[in-house]
């Protein structure tokens, strides 16, 4: 029995839709397991910036700061679109991760096996299950390299983002990736384009060192355009992927397709010190689908079950959300992001209930 506060950031487009979903599961949770869970609800991106002008407005920061867990929704869309860059939805999102300190991005995309029907790719190459890591850098590179912008040189306009990582940076994410890979399939391939650039031949350097640390771990480098393709052509392949902040937003959406949908992928962002963990789908705000009940909640549920794991502690639970989400796949339920003939097709609202009545 305890007792945690969950900052809880609804945001926009279909993301106050999916938290709904997971805070449904997290109170069934919580009558389950005897845990007393304060939620604490904050605005946050578009909808932060209609109510106070800015995405993420300094009492929410104080929200989040001072909870055990972040789980957040999704921000952005067409009506935030061409506001300044500073003040856009996405910049807030930004700003949470680095106050957070939140520099390892979980992302893990597993095939379910209820939800081989779903997948993109031929069965035979999907034959063994898929079941793939993402460890990507969150708090630097090209998003937050200076200088940046856009400015008039020769009469003409340039447009510059600094692409940058300085080795502390990439030696701390690729801790993280060789200490998970230990408690997985002990291969790790890091991603990079050393061919070509000098701050992927600093990252292939550092992540080299950090090795000889790891004897057990098996670890590869590959070149981010090859490993693009090696995703769909043989995912099987890999087990844990490090890269960088802009390769692993790119490759971790791939891997996301492989699984059956961008619905299905949930994250963790993990590492401050004495900061809270952050939970996000790795999807957005959707804004065709949103407010039309189509939503998947899977993504926003698993990444309720990482909090629970992570922050919290709480394996058992954790274990009953995940078996829940997989119980229900195996019925056939569906929502319209992975459904096929003959499954049962759902919503939202529905699939959440159907989550919860399963744990
Ligand atoms: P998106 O992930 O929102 O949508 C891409 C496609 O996937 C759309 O067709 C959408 O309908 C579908 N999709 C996404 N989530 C789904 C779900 N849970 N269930 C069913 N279908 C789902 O990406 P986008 O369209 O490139 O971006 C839309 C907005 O979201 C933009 O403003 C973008 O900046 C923002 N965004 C935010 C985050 C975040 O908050 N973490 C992540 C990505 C994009
Ligand atoms: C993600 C998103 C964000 C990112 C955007 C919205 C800032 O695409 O979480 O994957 O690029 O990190
Ligand atoms: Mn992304």
């Amino acid at each position: 029995m305890g007792s945690y506060k969950i900052a809880v950031l609804p945001g926009d487009g279909i993301g106050p839709e999916v938290v709904a979903e997971a805070v449904k599961v997290l109170s069934i949770v919580g009558k389950k397991f005897h845990h007393s869970f304060d939620l604490r609800y904050a605005d946050f991106g578009g909808a932060a910036i209609d109510s106070s002008g800015v995405p993420f407005p300094p009492a929410t920061q104080e929200v989040c700061m001072s909870s055990d867990a972040v789980l957040f929704g999704a921000v952005g869309g067409p009506k935030w679109d061409t506001l300044d860059p500073a003040i856009r939805p996405e910049k807030g999102l930004l700003a949470l991760r680095k106050a957070a300190g939140a520099f390892a991005n979980l992302r893990p995309a597993k095939l379910f096996s209820e939800l081989a029907d779903a997948c993109y790719l031929r069965p035979d190459i999907v034959a063994n299950g898929i079941d793939i890591l993402v460890v990507r850098e969150l708090i630097g590179d090209v998003y937050f390299g200076e200088p940046s912008g856009i400015e008039v040189r020769d009469g003409e306009r340039v447009g510059f983002s600094n692409m940058i990582y300085a080795e502390h940076e990439i030696r701390r994410v690729a801790e993280v990736a060789f200490e998970t890979a230990m408690k997985r399939g002990k291969r790790l391939c890091s991603v990079d384009k050393a061919n070509v650039l000098a701050v992927s031949r600093l990252w292939r350097e550092v992540v080299t060192e950090v090795a000889k640390g790891y004897p057990e771990v098996e670890l590869s480098h590959m070149y981010v355009d090859n490993a693009a393709m090696q995703l769909v052509r043989n995912p099987a392949a890999f087990d844990v992927i490090v890269t960088g902040n802009l390769f692993g937003d790119i490759l971790s959406d791939e891997a996301a397709a492989i699984t059956g949908s961008i619905g299905m992928l949930p994250s963790a962002s993990v590492g401050g010190a004495n900061t809270p963990g952050l939970y996000e789908p790795v999807h957005g705000s959707a804004p065709d689908i949103a407010g039309q009940n189509l939503a998947n909640p899977v993504a926003t549920i698993l990444s309720l079950a990482m909090l629970l794991r992570y922050s919290l502690n709480l394996s058992a639970e954790a274990d009953a959300v995940e078996a829940a989400v997989a119980a229900v796949l195996a019925k056939g339920y569906r929502t319209g992001d992975i459904y096929r003939d003959g499954m049962k097709r759902v919503g939202c609202t529905e699939m959440g209930q159907l989550i919860c009545d399963a744990v």
